[in-house]
C-alpha cells in the first residue's frame, strides 16, 4: 500500500503574522516543483497568522492547517476557536491533541475526541497527535499508553471518517530535544499503531491512514525515517521555522518515500 507523503510544519507559538507571511513567501518557490500528487505540504501557523498565510498560499501547492479547534459552535469558551472561524479563513488541516496541549493545557483523550468529532463533522482533515513520555518508554509502557490514547481519542469514529484522519506519532522525549527515535524504533511503534487501526477500522481503512512521525525530524534524517514502511511523513517543529530547512526536509522525505 503506498500512501501519499504528508509533511506538515507545526509552527507552534512562533512567528508574528508579518514573519509568518515572509516565511511562507520564502518557502513557496523552494517547493514549487513538488508535485501535489507526490506529497501534501502543510503549514500550521498560530491563529493570528492564519489569514496572512491563507492569502500567501493561494494558488500554490502549500496547504493551510491550524493548531487547535473547539468542539462547540460558539459561546463562552475564552481563548478557544471555532470551526466556522477556521473555515472562513480557508483552513484545511487541524492539529488535535498535540503533546504540548496535553502536557501544559490539560488536554485529555476525551477532549481530543470531542475536538476530533467536530473537526470531522465540519469537513476538516484532522492531524491527531499521540505519543509516550520518556518515563513511559523507559517503563515499557509505550504500547499501553498509545493504545489508550488511540482508543480514547478515536472512540466512536466511523470507518468513513477514520479514512480522513492523519495520525502523528510524536514521542514526547524526542520533541525539540534533538533526540530522534531511530528509524527502526519509530517503525516498530508505527507498525503497532497501524495494527490498532487495522483492528479497529478494518485493513481496507487502516492501511490507508497516514501516520506521520514527529520529534526532531529534520532534512538530515527525513529520508531514512520516511523510507520505513509505516512512516508516511512528518510533523515538524523546529525545522519548519526556516524556509530552506523545511524545503530540504520535504524533498529528502519525498525522494525516499516508499
Ligand atoms: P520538533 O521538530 O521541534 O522536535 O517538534 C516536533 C513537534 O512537536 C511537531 O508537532
Amino acid at each position: 500500500m503506498s500512501r501519499k507523503v504528508i509533511i506538515a510544519g507545526n509552527w507552534k507559538m512562533n512567528k508574528t503574522a508579518a514573519e509568518a507571511k515572509s516565511l511562507v513567501e520564502a518557502l513557496k518557490p523552494l517547493v514549487a516543483d513538488v508535485c501535489p500528487n507526490k506529497a501534501d505540504i502543510v503549514v500550521c501557523p498560530t491563529f493570528t497568522s492564519l489569514a496572512a498565510v491563507a492569502d500567501a498560499v493561494k494558488g500554490s501547492n502549500i496547504k493551510l492547517g491550524c493548531q487547535n479547534i473547539h468542539w462547540a459552535a460558539s459561546g463562552a469558551f475564552t481563548g478557544e476557536i471555532s470551526a466556522a472561524m477556521l473555515k472562513e479563513i480557508g483552513v484545511e488541516y487541524v492539529i488535535i491533541g498535540h503533546s504540548e496541549r496535553r502536557q501544559y493545557f490539560g488536554e485529555t483523550d476525551e477532549s481530543v475526541n470531542k475536538r476530533l468529532k467536530t473537526a470531522l463533522a465540519e469537513g476538516f482533515k484532522p492531524i491527531v497527535c499521540i505519543g509516550e513520555m520518556l518515563a513511559d518508554r523507559e517503563g515499557g509502557k509505550t504500547e499501553q499508553v498509545l493504545e489508550q490514547q488511540l482508543a480514547g481519542g478515536l472512540a466512536g469514529v466511523t470507518k468513513a471518517d477514520a479514512a480522513k484522519i492523519v495520525l502523528a506519532y510524536e514521542p514526547v522525549w524526542a520533541i525539540g530535544t534533538g533526540k530522534t527515535a531511530t528509524p527502526a524504533m519509530a517503525q516498530e511503534t508505527h507498525a503497532f499503531i497501524r495494527s490498532f487501526l487495522n483492528r479497529t477500522f478494518g485493513t481496507e481503512v487502516g492501511e490507508t491512514i497516514r501516520i506521520q512521525y514527529g520529534g526532531s525530524m529534520k532534512a538530515e534524517n527525513a529520508a531514512e525515517l520516511v523510507a520505513e514502511k509505516d512512516i508516511d511523513g512528518g510533523l515538524i517543529g523546529g525545522a519548519a521555522l526556516k524556509a530552506d530547512s523545511f524545503a530540504a526536509l520535504v524533498k529528502n522525505a519525498i525522494g525516499n518515500a516508499l
